[in-house]
């Protein structure tokens, strides 16, 4: 997959583009990502991306054109250009599952001010992380393409991504390590039975309960009756 990201802030993203999970499927070959400053294409005598809003209010508002020029640039038959405002489509593990099916994504993320309104027009789809307002698009697009990445194959173990949370909308399942007993606490006697059969419907049933308790909302009417 290829991930390019559109921003005036290349530098916020050398730290979570180069550790752990994400640089290692950059360095094999899974992700390509390249960072681009959408000011390098304004055609601006003065270097600037933004200016006042027609009709008054106050900050700053995107212009098209450096913008505009940049996806154009990049777009491909293949590509997905997805925008990061916090009045977009709230993300979630299915739209994370969907996006890592892409061959290519083009992020574009605004920064203190809005877009253009007639940005939207060269975007497929609008993302909000969640319903608060942050300083800009672009740590939204590191959590983007964090989820996305780990999804790709090969980037992390495929048996823990099965298992994980929110597949059939439901949450982990409780894990243990040594010692045994922490505290007074102990690990579940099952866990430690040997019985792999018993262990893996004991783990369904703790998925379930624990979704009902903490995320009651991603059950609807499901599981009603089972527990
Ligand atoms: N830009 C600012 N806030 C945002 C949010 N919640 N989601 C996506 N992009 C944003």
């Amino acid at each position: 997959m290829k991930i390019d990201i559109l921003t005036l802030f290349p530098d916020m993203y050398i730290g979570p583009f180069s550790e752990s999970i994400i640089k290692r499927a950059r360095e094999k070959g899974i992700v390509e990502i390249n960072i681009h400053n959408f000011r390098d294409y304004t055609k601006d005598p003065h270097g600037n991306v933004d200016d006042t809003p027609f009709g008054g209010g106050s900050g700053m508002v995107l212009m098209c054109q450096p913008i505009f020029d940049c996806i154009n640039s990049l777009k491909k038959d293949n590509s997905k250009v997805i925008m990061m405002t916090p009045s977009g489509r709230v993300y979630n593990q299915k739209i994370a599952y969907d996006l890592s099916r892409e061959k290519h994504l083009i992020i574009l993320c605004g920064h203190y001010e809005g877009f253009d309104e007639r940005i939207r027009s060269i975007c497929d789809m609008e993302i909000s992380i969640g319903d608060y307002v942050l300083t800009g698009g672009e740590l939204p697009s590191m959590i983007l393409t964090d989820s996305i990445i780990r999804l790709l194959p090969g980037a992390i173990d495929e048996e823990s991504a099965k298992f994980e949370s929110f597949n059939n909308n439901l949450l982990d399942y409780p894990v243990y390590t040594k010692p045994r007993v922490y505290n007074g606490m102990e690990v579940p006697e099952i866990l430690l039975s040997g019985n792999h059969a018993k262990i893996d419907e004991y783990r369904y049933q703790e998925q379930i309960r624990k979704t009902k308790e903490l995320r009651p909302d991603l059950l609807g009417d499901k599981y009603e009756d089972k527990v």
